[in-house]
């Protein structure tokens, strides 16, 4: 595998964790890769991704990185917090409900906070504007560019092939952690699609038969599926990654709850319950919706004997949901 040039952002190899009481409950193996401990404030998935997107930004001279999502989102808090001491100034189109400063968290909380630290430009819009994202970013682009500078736009999530790039690699990891007792499946959750195509063009591309499971947090397995199969045929044509066969990668729907970035009394009682049972945090957007899956889909041996469960971090979200968790505490 010849991968481009990658900068050092994340502390790897994270460590694989044995979940000695969910085992025994689910009559499964599991054990938890933690690429939640990626890095303190710069940590979860995004760190992985970032390592290619960014390196491909300084190599482009850029002065200014331009990325999207919620507005608490993990991907544009990571950006900013890499961006910043690479002396490029981070700017994030951040989606609230009606594109208001007013729906910004005041005092800032949570991965909102962490952007403000990192000096980073807050664009906000409402969902629609927020479905023309792309558009919106080469605006900004355009208006960065027209003053001096040098953009470099990173697509929601830093979901491209490049992005991508990041979870071949940890596929590479898993296999170097695991040699002799592989996983039967690895479990993620997945919202723009980069890291569980990733995890299966690596184990593909090492000729391992592990199941890449994608959960969806939002919208669909029909629309992940077309996410990674594009991600897939760019990264045959760049870096020559052959996309996996239909059962290296399967997308599962029916846990997006109420919604992206929604829970429900149920599911954050499993949130308190689960760091209760073999001290797992989980966070309430992406990381918990995915391990509801694995809890549902185990026992009936969907998931092979050995499932391991990628935490992807989203820890400052979590903060951010302080009011609705406390009642349950
Ligand atoms: C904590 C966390 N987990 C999982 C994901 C999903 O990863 P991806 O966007 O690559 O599907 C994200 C970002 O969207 C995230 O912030």
């Amino acid at each position: 595998m010849h991968l481009p040039e990658h900068l050092p952002l994340a502390h790897l190899p994270t460590p694989i964790q044995a979940m000695p009481r969910l085992s025994d409950a689910l009559g499964v193996e599991v054990l938890v890769k933690r690429d939640d401990l990626t890095g303190s404030h710069l940590s979860g998935n995004k760190v992985r991704k970032l390592e290619f997107l960014l390196a491909r930004a300084a190599h482009e001279g850029a002065t200014h990185v331009v990325t999207c999502g919620g507005v608490q989102s993990n991907h544009c808090r990571a950006t900013a917090l890499a961006a910043a001491p690479l002396g490029m100034k981070p700017v994030l189109l951040l989606r609230t409900p009606h594109g208001r400063p007013d729906e910004l968290p005041e005092p800032p909380t949570g991965n909102v906070l962490l952007d403000r630290l990192a000096g980073a430009t807050l664009h906000l819009c409402d969902p629609a504007g927020y479905r023309e994202r792309t558009r919106r970013m080469a605006e900004l682009a355009r208006a960065i560019t027209a003053e001096g500078g040098r953009p470099f736009v990173i697509p929601e999530g830093g979901s491209d092939a490049l992005g991508a790039l990041g979870y071949v690699r940890c596929a590479a990891e898993i296999a170097e952690q695991l040699p002799d007792a592989l996983p039967s499946s690895v479990v993620v959750a997945t919202g723009s699609g980069g890291t569980v195509a990733g995890l299966a063009l690596g184990f593909r591309a090492l000729e391992l038969p592990v199941r890449t499971v994608g959960v969806a947090v939002c919208d669909d397995e029909a629309t992940f599926m077309g996410i990674a199969a594009d991600i897939a045929a760019e990264a045959r044509t760049r870096y020559g990654l052959q996309a996996p066969a239909d059962e290296g990668l399967r997308i599962v729907d029916g846990f997006q709850g109420r919604g992206y970035a929604l829970s429900t009394p149920d599911e954050l009682a499993l949130l308190r319950d689960t760091a209760r049972l073999d001290g797992l945090v989980l966070d309430p957007v992406y990381t918990l919706k995915a391990f509801r899956a694995l809890l549902s889909l185990a026992p009936s041996g969907a998931l092979g004997p050995r499932v391991l469960f990628v935490h992807t971090g989203g820890i400052f979200g979590l903060f951010a949901a302080s009011d609705a968790l406390a009642p349950l505490l």
